[in-house]
């Protein structure tokens, strides 16, 4: 659907005032070099997000407000988060934690998990983020590949780390939140008396020993700061590496795309065990002073407006399905409340279709601004900005630093209107520098000269970029990154299945399902029982968001000659298209 431009009559006085002009003379060379503020041009990412702050007039700020799932209220000023990431970062430091070992966060949303991230990252260490639905497989895949020495995570989800800890040579302590539900803040928590279990100390213990003075790691821009796994179409998940320097892209981009200003409430409703929430909840938004709300609990249109009406949401960064989850309450819902607060709604993670642009207008006359990027750009690289039109349907244009191409099979550009690969110049701060252990796929990602996104779409005459699809297998659902690989793999491992091939298939809601065809071992009958066995075993073993909400039993999967599962033929069958080329076609 095409609808007319919106332009839009600010109340405000934007960040980014013309878009044009500062895109043309942008230089990030000067940038980093006014942030790296140590001496040699070092710098510490967690030094430019909490301390500065910590440091200046901004310390008795709120720098995080917290709401739990059952209502439980916090806040941290930049201060204490500065003091009590500094008492874990000497935690580590007495544990033998040195420069370049990884640290992981198996942790829910709590404040803990904020405290850790700066802890980590300001002795130089790697800090890595796990989303807290994740079951033993996924948790083996990522803490075995990172090699990670510490794992910090809750009393309830220990029992996950404990299953696998076998296969993890190289974990050596476990740093373990008890009760993290029940209580207050850090005096209000009784330390327990309780004995920690075999290799594991508690966290407030380790807060009340440690010191809350530390010299922050100098790092070069260019040093390791923290890492997610993200998921291709083949093997297992890759461990993105990003560097200190991510921070300056962060900062940026949160100026000019989410167009944060200091007295801003800003609310992001990502989990940092993903990229959107490490980049714009820890490091870009804190960075330029703002106070940010993290919300714990689950998804509920009432709870979400609630919420913005008692912090005085100012900024509001969102997803697609959420948006349309929303809307799908209808707008009255919306307007039982007082959201008069908000100046500036934005949205990442899927195409945000031109409905949802405009229902936030009908619902809180903003609309949403629809922005691009991915977890190896570390930052967004396609975005709309406050101060220029929106194209409803559009992801906007490339942000400045960033030089956003389509390109042919050769690398060459095509013209206005025709759909090629998305790609980019390599090179913004932000761009991630490696993947663990596996130099040879971070290769792959680079080819005459552009970074390859593995997103298809076209550029308009006036320079704004249409997203088409992915380029390859991966699966989008509800914004959530999975490879089929992962999911196949599950699901082969079950006792009755011989074969799987995993898609994702279109959903009006999640944008994408996954759907999966699977082949029985013989005799085993297929039932809708078996199907929600499937489905509950795929749940355990990898996580909640991973599991084929559709089954499909098959006798036979198509397959190339040499035996690998053609996903794109059970696509085309899925969706009733034609089947393309079938020449290397086995069965079907
Ligand atoms: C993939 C990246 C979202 C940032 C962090 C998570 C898809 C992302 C959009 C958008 C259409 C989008 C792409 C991309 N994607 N934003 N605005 N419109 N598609 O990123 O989990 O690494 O996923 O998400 O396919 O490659 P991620």
């Amino acid at each position: 659907m095409k609808t007319k431009p919106i332009i839009k009559k600010l109340k405000f006085i934007p960040n980014l005032k013309n878009y044009s002009s500062t895109y043309k003379n942008f230089d990030y060379k000067k940038i980093i070099k006014e942030m790296t503020v140590f001496p040699g041009g070092k710098m510490n990412l967690a030094h430019t997000a909490c301390d500065q702050n910590a440091m200046g007039y901004r310390k008795n700020k709120v720098a995080l407000y917290w709401e739990g799932e059952e209502g439980q209220e916090m806040k941290y000023t930049f201060l204490e988060m500065s003091q009590l990431s500094n008492r874990l970062g000497n935690a580590l430091k007495s544990m033998e934690v040195k420069k370049g070992d990884r640290v992981f966060l198996f942790l829910p949303r709590v404040p803990e998990l904020f405290v850790s991230f700066l802890g980590i990252t300001k002795i130089g260490a790697i800090a890595g983020t796990l989303f807290s639905a994740f079951g033993p497989q996924a948790l083996e895949d990522r803490l075995q590949n990172s090699g990670a020495k510490v794992v910090v995570t809750t009393r309830e989800l220990y029992s996950r780390v404990l299953k696998i800890k076998k296969n993890l040579p190289e974990l050596k302590k476990i740093i373990l939140i008890d009760d993290w539900n029940r209580v207050n803040f850090m005096e209000e928590r009784k330390l327990t008396k309780k004995k920690a279990p075999k290799d594991c100390v508690w966290f407030y213990e380790l807060l009340e020993k440690n010191k809350q003075y530390l010299r922050v790691a100098q790092m070069k821009p260019t040093d390791p700061a923290f890492m997610l796994y993200t998921s291709g179409t083949t093997g297992k998940p890759k461990g993105v590496i990003h560097h200190h320097q991510a921070i300056v892209h962060e900062m940026k981009s949160a100026e000019f795309v989410l167009d944060i200003k200091e007295d801003d409430v800003y609310w992001c409703t990502a989990d940092p065990g993903w990229v959107t929430g490490i980049a714009y909840e820890i490091l870009g938004t804190w960075a330029l002073g703002a106070s940010m709300l993290v919300y714990a609990g689950r998804f509920s249109p009432a709870k979400w407006y609630d919420l913005i009406q008692e912090y005085r949401v100012t900024v509001w960064y969102t997803a697609p399905t959420a948006v349309r989850m929303l809307a799908a309450s209808g707008a009255s819902l919306a307007k039982k409340y007082n959201l008069k607060s908000l100046r500036h709604l934005a949205s990442v993670g899927e195409p945000l279709n031109p409905e949802a642009v405009m229902w936030g207008i009908k619902a809180f006359k903003l609309p949403f601004h629809d922005n691009y990027w991915q977890t190896e750009t570390g930052g967004m690289v396609i975005a709309n900005y406050p101060s220029m039109k929106i194209k409803p349907g559009s992801m906007g244009k490339p942000l400045p630093g960033i030089v956003a191409e389509v390109v042919n099979d050769k690398g060459k550009s095509v013209k206005p209107n025709v759909e090629g690969a998305l790609v980019l110049k390599p090179g913004w701060p932000s761009m991630m520098s490696k993947i663990w252990r596996r130099p040879n796929k971070y290769k792959k990602y680079f080819e005459h000269g552009w970074y390859i996104t593995g997103d298809r779409a076209y550029k308009d005459s006036e320079g704004y970029f249409w997203f088409v699809g992915r380029d390859d297998d991966v699966i989008k659902t509800a914004g959530e990154r999975v490879g089929p690989f992962e999911v196949e793999s599950a699901l082969v491992s079950h006792p009755k299945i011989i074969e799987a091939g995993v898609i994702g298939k279109p959903d009006p809601m999640r944008g994408e399902i996954i759907k999966a065809f699977v082949t029985l071992k013989k005799g085993v009958r297929p039932s809708e029982a078996l199907k929600e066995q499937i489905q509950q075993y795929v749940k355990k073993f990898l996580a909640g968001h991973a599991y084929p909400k559709e089954i499909e039993f098959m006798d036979n999967l198509p397959k190339t000659r040499s035996g690998k599962i053609m996903r794109r033929m059970l696509k085309a069958k899925e969706l009733g298209l034609d089947m393309g080329d079938t020449s290397t076609l086995e069965v079907f």
